[in-house]
């Protein structure tokens, strides 16, 4: 006889059915007071949770792998298993498991994925963005939106694998979405969704939105936000276009190498953003994140960002008491999402009243400062009063973070509530005169009214009086105890309902008054966004404000002559650092008749420090900040690309000095005469014959073709022997050496050095005496053989242009030897050669 087939139980049959739609993912199966995991989903989360991994009688002979955790603590598990990169599908009991006979109905609720985890801080001046990415013949198309601000944005891209990392870098986007394979990155989730019909309530966000490529992706983005939250999303903001136009190009390296919002071990600290960041509200926090990353080209656009800088650093007054109510708004940008998402709690609805309240008073204080542009600004703070009012005259000062418990609305604000909070206190005072009148009426002197779950309230005896209750008492003997006997009496019950239905009622009451004040304020959750969003410009003008002040930096102006001019200019983070009385300032000069700075001078004396302030000061000058500086002319720059210190990239295989040339070239290839270029010490990973010609050959090559401004520094002496007519100066960072000790001047001289002094800073850093020493001996044979002579000729015929072929092809033709149509057709393959 075969053997019977084993079949698993309902509920795991069930279990099965929906996990066949979620083979990817970790499903949180709730039942009772527990979300729990089965079979592989178990043994991968009891393992990257650190709990129990257990077996569940499923019907069948085996038990099944099982490992569960307390719903009410189940938040953090969730975000720990998204945050190793698994999706986590939440499955909640439908129906009232009280009410509902036989199997509990179950359904999907939300699906948690790295991209859309809802935050649960607030504050945090960092933004999540879930990115979707369109692949398409010409151009990569990404679109990008933050599930807890409701930002919303989309570009277009060079079709260019780098460039699109680099994007995806800066947005430090974890999860990805896309319809189509052909774009493949370890470092983040990707996730393959394809659905781009817009359904009609979120057709007005796209409306701003032309490019259909765009609209297609965003809408996919969209539809897996959907498809994920299970819920509508009314609070997200309209598409907006990210114009690259508009920005300045800033490649991985330049980020990377500036730490302009991470330092090397991916913090805050020493960067840009740490330097300018006095912001006090989170939507400032992210808004001023956003403005390093992304640098203006538009002049005006720099310049109206720079008045309202300047507007706060002539008012010190204003600023401060600006300043300080900001202080007093909370994340609102992120508080209104939770509106419309759905999980904001009472505590939430109390910031948001205190936030908003201070609006009016802002709005006041700009206006105030009577300039046109910050009117302008100051009038798009719209008056939301009516919201705090019903929230301060509905919602209690403290309310607890459960909002369905009641305690949370005010007395007064319902009078249905309040009755039913007067019928619960006139049942306690009943119970108490009625614990009275029974002592009385039976002389039971230790007789307690108490209560409890199961048998709700009753009278209790202690055993020692247990003999003076009599049946005339009426009493029916409930629950015994070791020391205690429970009755009830039919008074008491009668009494007993009408408080429990009071505090159900109550309870019930308080959350549907919740939910209504709830759905009131999300139809104002836009506008609330719109006020968050001049909240956060101000708090970054004033945030730069702040440190232009104290710092005492200069508004830059800006040329279009490709003139940069910089007096007393100071590297920004190291002045922070090291005090600004320490520091000692540089100048800069270029224009378009000296287009390259050739840097020279001792390891440690400065160089790079001096190339990297150039470089922030520009960046600074074009996100609309003041400059640490006595004066600063520069030009708008359309890119910068910078090649400084060395970046191994061992997880894409590349040795240091093929990054160098990869993002040597990419300069070279990009750059035109309106960028930037810093090369810092290009060339030296390589032998140094090698690395000497190829940086000759990169100076000339922007020298003759790019025409960028660019900064140079170098070991390789001499190249600054190079051709005069390149437009090339040289500059050196100066030292005083006498015999073996060297001192540090960092001050920017005119002219070349001649020397690096390697062997002193070598000393300097306390190398065996006896290296240093035959260290020196070498130095001396090698100069003795006149090493330097060999490669300065070499350098100076390395410059020669070689012929063209054209002019090659020129030189072996004989005209007399030519009839009238040959020397057409040569003429015409002549011409073809230029
Ligand atoms: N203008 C300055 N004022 C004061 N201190 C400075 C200044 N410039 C640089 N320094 C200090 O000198 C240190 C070394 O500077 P930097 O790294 O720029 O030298 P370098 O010339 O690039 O050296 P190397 O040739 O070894 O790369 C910096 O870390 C900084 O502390
Ligand atoms: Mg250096």
């Amino acid at each position: 006889m075969a053997k019977k087939k084993e079949k698993y139980s309902p509920m795991m049959t069930k279990y099965l059915e929906l996990k066949k739609d979620y083979q990817d993912s970790i499903v949180f199966y709730r039942l009772g007071d527990f979300y729990e995991m089965f079979f592989d989903d178990a043994i991968v989360a009891s393992k990257a949770l650190n709990i129990a991994l257990t077996g569940k009688n499923a019907g069948v002979s085996e038990r099944v792998p099982m490992c569960g955790v307390p719903f009410h603590s189940a938040q953090g598990y969730i975000e720990d298993l998204v945050k190793m990169g698994h999706k986590v599908v939440i499955v909640e009991q439908l129906t009232d498991p009280k009410a509902s006979k036989g199997l509990v109905e179950r359904g999907v609720v939300q699906i948690v994925t790295p991209g859309t985890i809802m935050d649960l801080k607030l504050n945090e001046k960092v933004n999540h963005f879930i990115g979707a990415l369109g692949i398409f013949d010409f151009h990569y198309t990404l679109a990008y939106a933050d599930i807890s601000t409701g930002e919303f944005y989309c570009l277009n891209l060079e079709k260019d694998d780098r460039k699109l990392k680099n994007q995806i870098e800066t947005l430090d986007l974890k999860e990805l979405v896309m319809n189509q394979d052909g774009y493949e990155d370890d470092s983040l989730m990707i996730s393959h969704y394809d659905n781009e019909h817009i359904q009609d309530k979120y057709k007005k966000l796209f409306e701003g939105v032309s490019d259909l490529k765009e609209i297609k992706v965003a809408s996919n983005l969209l539809n897996y936000m959907l498809e994920t939250q299970k819920r509508d999303l009314d609070y997200i903001q309209p598409l907006t276009e990210v114009d690259q136009q508009n920005y300045v190009v800033l490649d991985a390296s330049t980020k990377k190498a500036l730490e302009l919002t991470k330092n090397s071990n991916q913090e805050k600290y020493g960067t840009l953003l740490w330097l300018l960041d006095h912001t006090h509200s989170a939507m400032g926090g992210r808004m001023l994140k956003s403005w390093i990353d992304h640098p203006l080209l538009n002049k005006d656009a720099i310049e109206e960002r720079l008045d309202m800088v300047e507007i706060f650093v002539d008012n010190l007054i204003e600023r401060e008491t600006i300043k300080d109510m900001i202080n007093e708004i909370y994340d609102i940008e992120k508080l209104a999402s939770r509106i419309a998402f759905g999980n904001v709690n009472a505590r939430d609805l109390k910031w948001i009243a205190s936030s908003l309240q201070v609006i009016p008073e802002l709005k006041h204080q700009l206006l105030s400062l009577e300039n046109e542009k910050l009117n302008k600004l100051a009038e798009q703070l719209l008056d939301l009063t009516p919201i705090t009012e019903l929230i301060e005259s509905a919602i209690v000062d403290n309310p607890p973070l459960v909002i369905k418990e009641g305690n949370i609305i005010k007395e007064g604000y319902s009078a249905e509530l309040d009755e039913y909070r007067d019928a619960k206190k006139n049942g306690q005072n009943w119970l108490r005169e009625f614990e009275e009148k029974e002592k009385q009426r039976t002389g039971i002197q230790k007789l307690k009214i108490g209560y409890n779950r199961v048998f709700g309230y009753y009278i209790e005896v202690t055993k020692s009086q247990l003999n003076l209750v009599k049946d005339e008492f009426n009493y029916t003997r409930k629950q015994s105890l070791t020391n205690a006997e429970r009755f009830i009496t039919p008074e008491l019950k009668e009494m007993e309902d009408k408080i429990l239905s009071a505090q159900d009622r109550i309870v019930s009451l308080e959350y549907e008054i919740f939910s209504q004040i709830r759905q009131y304020i999300k139809q104002y959750v836009h506008m609330i966004q719109d006020v968050a969003k001049v909240v956060a410009k101000v708090d970054v003008y004033i945030s730069l404000a702040i440190v232009a002040s104290s710092n005492r930096y200069v508004r830059p102006t800006f040329n279009d002559e490709h003139r940069l001019h910089i007096v007393e200019g100071k590297h920004p983070i190291v002045e922070e650092v090291i005090s600004s009385k320490n520091y000692i300032a540089n100048d800069v000069d270029l224009d378009e008749k000296n287009r390259i700075m050739m840097i020279t001078g001792p390891n440690m004396g400065g160089k790079s420090t001096y190339m990297r302030q150039v470089t922030l000061t520009v960046l600074m000058a074009q996100m609309g900040s003041f400059v640490p500086a006595r004066e600063a002319d520069l030009p708008i720059f359309d890119q910068i690309f910078t090649r400084i210190g060395a970046s191994d990239d061992l997880v894409s295989g590349q040795s240091t000095f093929m990054v160098e040339m990869l993002e040597a070239n990419n300069a070279l290839r990009y750059a035109t005469e309106d960028s930037l270029i810093i090369f810092d010490e290009i060339g030296r990973g390589t032998a140094t014959f090698d690395g000497m010609a190829l940086a000759q050959g990169i100076v000339e090559y922007i020298a003759k073709k790019t025409k960028a401004l660019t900064l140079f520094s170098t070991h390789y002496h001499e190249l600054t022997l190079m051709n005069k007519d390149l437009g090339i100066k040289n500059v050196h960072a100066s030292a005083d050496v006498s015999n073996d000790s060297i001192k540090f001047l960092y001050k920017i001289k005119e002219g070349a050095t001649g020397q690096s002094y390697g062997i002193n800073v070598a000393k300097l850093a306390k190398l065996p005496d006896e290296v240093i020493a035959r260290a020196k001996v070498i130095l001396d044979s090698l100069q003795d053989n006149n090493m330097e002579t060999k490669l300065e000729a070499s350098s100076n015929t390395v410059i020669v242009e070689k012929e063209s072929a054209a002019e090659k092809m020129l030189s072996q033709i004989d005209p007399m030897q030519l009839s009238p149509i040959d020397a057409l057709s040569t003429l015409i393959e002549l011409k073809k050669l230029l």
